[in-house]
């Protein structure tokens, strides 16, 4: 969740630690700090909050330098103060860590019980206290890291330099991501060399990155990277060529990335339509081609937050599509659950980072235990994409809002896209069937483009919800789970306590929430369903609800009129429409709507 940089420089580094934090900053916005090897000893400098607050302090006192670490943090142990920010210090180590080390209290009691004494209430700083131990018992800097690697039991990607050490940066990887760049050699063979919690960090200084495994510990230095495993041994790790014109994160004419990406949706579908249909022949493009459809019992579908969502909606095409079993679950309890396998299901893990680690986790629990393991990710580089059979590319381009919205939107194309394939192999959709359905499916960049001329009206109901203290969100059979979406998406940005209900579930209990004024959202349908949610809808309006309807031939006066599209693209212009309301009311509230209160992009601890 944190992100962590380093470059091993010829010209001094400061600046490039913090362009390169600045790609970092969706992980983590609690702090941010940077040490930088001046001679042959580190100077720290850390600031609490967001980046600008450490560009100033870096502005007033410039810390110069040609090799550095950087880190901004997401607070799992210890407030959000300057003390708990990162890099830690323990005398000549200095280190920045993302992910958590489980072990931590017994190796601080250890090491308090051998005098040490921590200034931090982190779990980080345990390793730079027991390297700072190492090292007067090993033999070399290499051996002192590797016994300290042994020690630690959990999750983490660590950059670390030592005083002393002039042009050696240290890193390692258990759980959670880290790239190497590398720069290209002088006549001398030397280079500079890069590492971040991703290469979207390091796209301004390289384009060639190779990704560490689990385990591995790599010991860079200006002439050569060197990589061992868990055991020590040396491994060669592919340097992979990562386009920059990749990694556009400008915000354009829009006020925030969020915005922005809400409006790519036109074409980010279309990208990503282009990877699963044939528009000429209506037929569709190959992927996927080592998955086996027609052996397959069931599909498990598995992600977090958003993503799982995502999966929810999807349910409902396999079952109507494919009709064998599929059972969904969010990945934080899957991973732990005794869940019977036959050994025949189609195992697919959505997450548009591709690093989130309740999901890779979960991934690696059934790995050797099901027919095929898939990964619907945005980052097609990322750990859960390498740790799967198979790859689908949902094709969003880089996503920086917090708030997961043209992911969204591409997770569900792409898993639309897998149960109409699943379907066509298994004979349940005839090519007459399967072409119509594609043709429907052409229209979606067109139907969205339409949606986005609503933004008009749904800043009004953004800003008409701006005051609410709750909102509810109900949807019926397939516009269940985009109406949790819809919640999550309030929730998240402005901080208005949002839940979504299945229509007909109201009435159950959470009914007795509904006072005069509450806002409800309704996610309407034009199919045969719609009448039921209607009278749902009625029923809550009885109680004093203040009705706010979207759909495509609404009742209500207070609505939002969707244009006219087949049934199969309704979900994806209600999630555009519950995007856009929520943005407005974030922005009607003045919250921060790109990085919110608590929240990081890439969520890489348990
Ligand atoms: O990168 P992932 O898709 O695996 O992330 C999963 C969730 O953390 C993410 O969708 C989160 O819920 C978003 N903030 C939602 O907007």
């Amino acid at each position: 969740m944190c992100g962590i940089i380093g470059i091993l420089g010829k010209t001094d580094v400061q600046d490039r630690i913090v362009d390169g934090l600045s790609r970092l900053e969706y992980r983590g916005y609690d702090s941010a700090g940077v040490a930088i090897m001046s001679g042959p000893k580190v100077a720290v400098s850390k600031a609490v909050g967001k980046l600008a607050n450490l560009k100033s302090e870096l502005a007033r006192k410039p810390l110069l330098g040609r090799v550095g670490i950087g880190h901004t943090r997401w607070a799992t142990h210890g407030a959000a103060n300057t003390v708990n920010a990162h890099p830690h210090r323990a005398e000549r180590v200095t280190v920045v860590h993302n992910g958590i080390v489980e072990n931590h209290a017994e190796l601080k009691s250890e090491l308090m019980a051998n005098g040490v004494v921590f200034a931090s209430e982190t779990d980080t700083e345990v390793i730079a206290q027991l390297m700072n131990v190492a090292l007067r018992t090993s033999s070399s800097l290499d051996e002192a890291f590797s016994n300290t690697l042994a020690k630690l039991v959990g999750s983490f990607a660590i950059a670390m330099i030592v005083d002393g050490y002039e042009d050696v940066v240290l890193v390692a990887r258990n759980g959670s991501p880290l790239a190497v760049g590398y720069g290209d050699p002088d006549q001398t063979g030397s280079s500079e060399m890069f590492v971040g919690s991703d290469a979207l960090a390091l796209a301004p200084f390289t384009e060639n990155v190779s990704y560490l495994e689990d385990g591995d510990w790599a010991v860079i230095t200006p002439e050569r990277v060197v990589v061992r495993d868990h055991a020590g041994s040396e491994v060669a790790r592919e340097i992979q060529h990562v386009p920059v014109e990749n990694f556009s994160v400008d915000k354009g004419p829009y006020k925030h990335f969020m915005l922005k990406e809400i409006h790519e949706q036109p074409e980010s579908l279309a990208r990503c339509l282009r990877g699963l249909i044939d528009h000429n022949t209506g037929t569709l493009k190959p992927f996927l081609e080592d998955v086996d459809f027609l052996t397959a019992d069931r599909f498990i579908m598995v992600a977090c937050g958003t993503a799982y969502y995502a999966c929810a909606t999807a349910k409902y095409w396999f079952e109507e599509f494919v009709g064998i079993p599929v059972e969904i679950d969010i990945a934080s309890e899957f991973r732990y659950r005794k869940v019977p396998l036959t050994g025949k299901e189609i195992a697919i893990f959505v997450s548009q980072s591709g690093e989130t680690a309740d999901t890779l986790s979960a991934l690696k629990n059934v790995k050797d235990r099901v027919q095929n393991v898939v990964a619907v990710v945005n980052v097609t580089t990322s750990s859960i994409a390498r740790e799967a059979d198979a790859i689908l590319d949902i094709s969003a381009g880089p996503e920086i809002g917090v708030a997961s919205t043209k992911a969204f939107t591409g997770q569900l194309l792409s898993l639309l896209g897998i149960a109409l394939k699943a379907a066509h192999e298994r004979k349940c959709l005839s090519d007459a069937q399967l072409s119509s359905l594609v043709t429907e499916i052409s229209s979606l960049p067109r139907l969205i483009t339409e949606t986005l001329k609503l933004e008009g009206r749904a800043q009004e109901i953004g800003a008409s919800l701006a005051h609410a203290t709750d909102a509810y969100f109900l949807g019926r059979g397939i516009l269940y789970p985009i109406a949790l979406e819809g919640a999550l998406k309030l929730k998240e940005i402005s901080y208005i306590h949002a839940e979504g209900y299945a229509a007909g579930e109201l009435k159950h209990g959470p009914i007795a929430l509904i006072d005069e004024g509450v806002p409800v959202i309704v996610l309407a349908s034009s199919d045969e369903l719609s009448e039921k949610t209607q009278s749902n809808a009625a029923e809550v309006a009885a109680r004093g609800a203040r009705l706010i309807e979207i759909g495509c031939d609404p009742l209500e006066p207070n609505h939002l009129k969707l244009p006219e599209g087949p049934d199969l693209i309704l979900p994806f212009m209600q999630s555009v429409a519950v995007q856009m309301i929520s943005y407005y009311t974030a922005l009607a509230k003045g919250t921060d709507v790109d990085q919110p209160k608590n929240l990081a992009k890439s969520v890489t601890v348990e």
